[in-house]
């Protein structure tokens, strides 16, 4: 572990590695996309190759496939798996609680039947991506390409009648041309500004033709796991109501010593 890493990426990191606290060997894990899930796959490969772990993991995107192999984490699909014991993802926004907004990374759709396929999700993120009300980072809306401007007038139009702030949407580009997820399709991001009622959206934004999957979680999170850039990490339950705090501290050999806060 390196220990000139930025505030930010030590923040990522060390909620990476109490995650890995909740993996035990013979479980099957879903692994989640973005910079955050990449620390988590780095922090498990260490432990398979290491320590030993045995786990078989089921990545939400090709990048996370790719990262996982070369680590040595043992990939297999959902099919494969079935049913999963936990899926570790990041997230772009989280609330009080625990309803989230992803897809930032393009991999919502994949991520959210790997979660739903799990026994509990616990959510990994530096303290940034906590919001009061979910609805500041645009929400991704993954739409099949046929007719894609068709879905986004629909989508639109049916805004006008939403509890949000804002009505617009763009289309994510990947230079000239629009971003390709893993499916094939293409992603809608919604500038909402506050979502007032995120369950309904919801419901409503899928029942529009040509949409796939829309990236708000609810009810899905069970944890989130919160790093801080000075080794701090608290453990939010939703069941549990209680925020478990631990630090980190990053020794000079590279290694980490925790320290239990309460
Ligand atoms: C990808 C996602 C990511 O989890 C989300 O975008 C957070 O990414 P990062 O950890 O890089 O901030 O939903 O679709």
């Amino acid at each position: 572990m390196p220990s000139d890493l930025s505030p930010i990426d030590k923040a990522k990191f060390v909620a990476a590695k109490k995650a890995t606290e909740f993996v035990q060997s013979g479980m099957k894990i879903g692994l989640g996309t973005g910079s955050t899930a990449a620390w988590l796959v780095q922090c498990l490969g260490e432990l398979v190759r290491d320590e030993g772990l045995r786990i078989k993991g089921v990545p939400t995107s090709s990048r996370t496939a790719q990262l996982a192999r070369e680590v040595g984490i043992e990939v297999i699909s959902l099919d494969e798996a079935k049913w999963l014991d936990l899926t570790i993802d990041g997230t772009d926004e989280y609330d009080n609680n625990l309803n989230l907004i992803k897809g930032g990374g393009g991999a919502h759709l994949q991520e959210k039947i790997v979660a739903t396929a799990s026994d509990q999700m616990i959510v990994i993120a530096d303290a940034t991506k906590k919001v009061g009300t979910l609805g500041a980072f645009p929400l991704p809306v993954e739409v099949i390409p046929f007719g894609w401007q068709t879905s986004k007038t629909l989508i639109e139009e049916t805004l006008i009648g939403m509890d949000v702030l804002g009505q617009t949407s763009t289309l994510r580009m990947n230079g000239d041309a629009p971003y390709v997820t893993d499916e094939g399709n293409h992603v809608l991001d919604l500038h909402l500004n506050r979502i007032g009622n995120a369950r309904q959206l919801s419901l409503v934004l899928n029942q529009i033709p040509g949409v796939v999957e829309n990236g708000l979680f609810i009810d899905i999170c069970d944890k989130v796991i919160v790093g801080y850039g000075d080794g701090r990490v608290e453990v939010q339950d939703i069941n549990a109501g209680e925020v478990e705090k631990t630090r980190f501290d990053f020794l000079d050999d590279g290694n980490l010593f925790s320290d239990d806060m309460q």
